[in-house]
C-alpha cells in the first residue's frame, strides 16, 4: 500500500469540521445487538479463539527465523498477487509495478529496466521488526494465522498498534512515504482533524490472508479480535483502518459500522469506527454463522 511519489494529492475528505456526523445506522444496529451481552477476557469468551491463531512479538520472530520467513512469504504473496493489490515487483527504471504473476514472465520491463521485488525480504523484515518494536511504539501487536495442517506455515497476519494520532501518522509516514513528504503531511493533517490529539486509537495497519486460506469470516474475525481485545482492556474505543475500495475488507468494514473519512486520488481509503465495543461483543459472543447473518443485515441498512 503506497502512494505514487509526487501524485499531486487532493483528498476527498469528511471530518469534524464539515458539518458534523450523520447518524451511523450500522453502528447503532451493532449497539442494539450488544445490549445485554458483555465483553469477556479473551480466554473466557463464549466463542473461543481457534488455536491456529497466535500472537507473536518482535522478539518471538527474532527467535524463530522460520516463522519470520513464512510471514514474509505470506505478506509478499498476499500483496503481490494480481487479484487485489498486484504489488509484486517494480521496474527500477520507469517505476512500473507488476503483480507476481506478471513479473514471473520476465525479469526485465519493456522499458529495458530490471524488476526488483516490491517488498524485498530484508526491507520488509526490518519494517516488521520496527513496527513491532515495543521501545518505539506503545502497544504494537501482531497476530498470525497458521495453516491448520502445517503449523509452521503462516497463512494470514494482522498487525497494528494502539497509540495517539500523531504517532500513528508518524509511523505511516516513516514506513510508506519516506520519499513523499506531501503524502505524509496530508495523512497527518487528516488524522489530526479526525481525532483528538491525546486520544489513543487502535490502528489496524496490516491485514491479509493467503488466497487458499480464505473462506468465511473466520480469518478476518480471529486475526483482528486480539487487537480489539487489547484496545478494550486499555479503555480505547476508536479504530482506524486503511485499505482500498477494491479490497474485500472495505465492504466488511462498512458492514461493521466503519465510516470512510478520507480518500486519496490513487484509491487509499481511511476508515474509522467510533466505538469497537459493540463489534467486539458480537464476535466474542456470536458464532461466525451468526456474524455473517448480522453483517448481511447490516449491509442491507446501507442500501
Ligand atoms: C482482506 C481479506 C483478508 C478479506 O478476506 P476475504 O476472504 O477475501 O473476504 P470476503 O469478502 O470474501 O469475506 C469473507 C467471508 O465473509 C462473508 N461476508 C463478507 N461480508 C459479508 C456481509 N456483509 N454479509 C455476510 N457475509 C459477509 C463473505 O461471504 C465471505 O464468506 P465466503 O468465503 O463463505 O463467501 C483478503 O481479501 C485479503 O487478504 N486481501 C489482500 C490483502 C488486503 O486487501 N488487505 C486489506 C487491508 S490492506
Ligand atoms: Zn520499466
Amino acid at each position: 500500500m503506497a502512494f505514487k511519489e509526487g501524485s499531486g494529492i487532493e483528498p476527498k475528505r469528511k471530518n469534524k469540521q464539515e458539518g458534523g456526523k450523520m447518524p451511523n445506522k450500522v453502528f447503532q444496529y451493532f449497539k442494539d445487538l450488544a445490549e445485554g451481552l458483555r465483553v469477556w477476557p479473551s480466554d473466557q469468551a463464549p466463542v473461543p479463539m481457534p488455536d491456529n491463531y497466535k500472537e507473536v512479538s518482535g522478539a518471538d520472530l527474532k527467535e524463530n527465523p522460520t516463522r519470520m520467513d513464512s510471514l514474509l512469504d505470506c505478506y509478499q504473496a498476499v500483496f503481490g498477487s494480481g487479484d487485489i493489490w498486484g504489488e509484486g515487483a517494480v521496474c527500477q527504471k520507469c517505476g512500473k509495478v507488476v503483480s507476481l504473476e506478471q513479473g514471473q514472465s520476465s525479469t526485465s520491463c519493456e522499458c529495458g529496466g530490471e524488476y526488483k521485488p516490491f517488498f524485498p525480504d530484508e526491507e520488509l523484515k526490518a519494517r516488521i521488526f520496527q513496527e513491532l518494536d515495543e521501545q518505539e511504539y506503545k502497544s504494537p501487536f501482531c497476530m498470525v494465522m497458521e495453516n491448520p495442517e502445517k503449523r509452521e506455515e503462516v497463512v494470514g497476519f494482522c498487525w497494528g498498534l494502539i497509540d495517539t494520532p500523531a504517532k500513528i501518522a508518524q509511523r505511516i509516514g516513516k514506513n510508506r512515504y519516506q520519499n513523499d513528504d506531501v503524502a505524509g503531511e496530508l495523512v497527518r493533517g487528516e488524522l489530526e482533524s479526525r481525532f483528538d490529539a491525546d486520544e489513543e486509537v487502535l490502528f489496524i495497519d496490516e491485514l491479509g490472508v493467503r488466497k487458499d486460506a480464505r473462506g468465511g469470516l473466520g480469518p478476518v474475525v480471529f486475526l483482528t479480535r486480539m487487537g480489539f481485545e487489547k484496545a478494550h482492556e486499555a479503555g480505547v474505543k476508536k479504530v482506524l483502518f486503511w485499505t482500498a475500495r477494491k479490497s474485500p475488507i472495505y465492504k466488511i468494514c462498512r458492514h461493521s459500522g466503519y465510516e470512510d473519512f478520507f480518500e486519496t486520488p490513487d484509491g487509499l481509503v481511511f476508515l474509522d469506527l467510533e466505538d469497537l465495543t459493540p463489534f467486539l461483543t458480537m464476535i466474542q459472543n456470536k458464532s461466525l454463522m451468526e456474524d455473517a447473518v448480522i453483517l448481511s443485515k447490516a449491509g442491507a441498512l446501507l442500501k
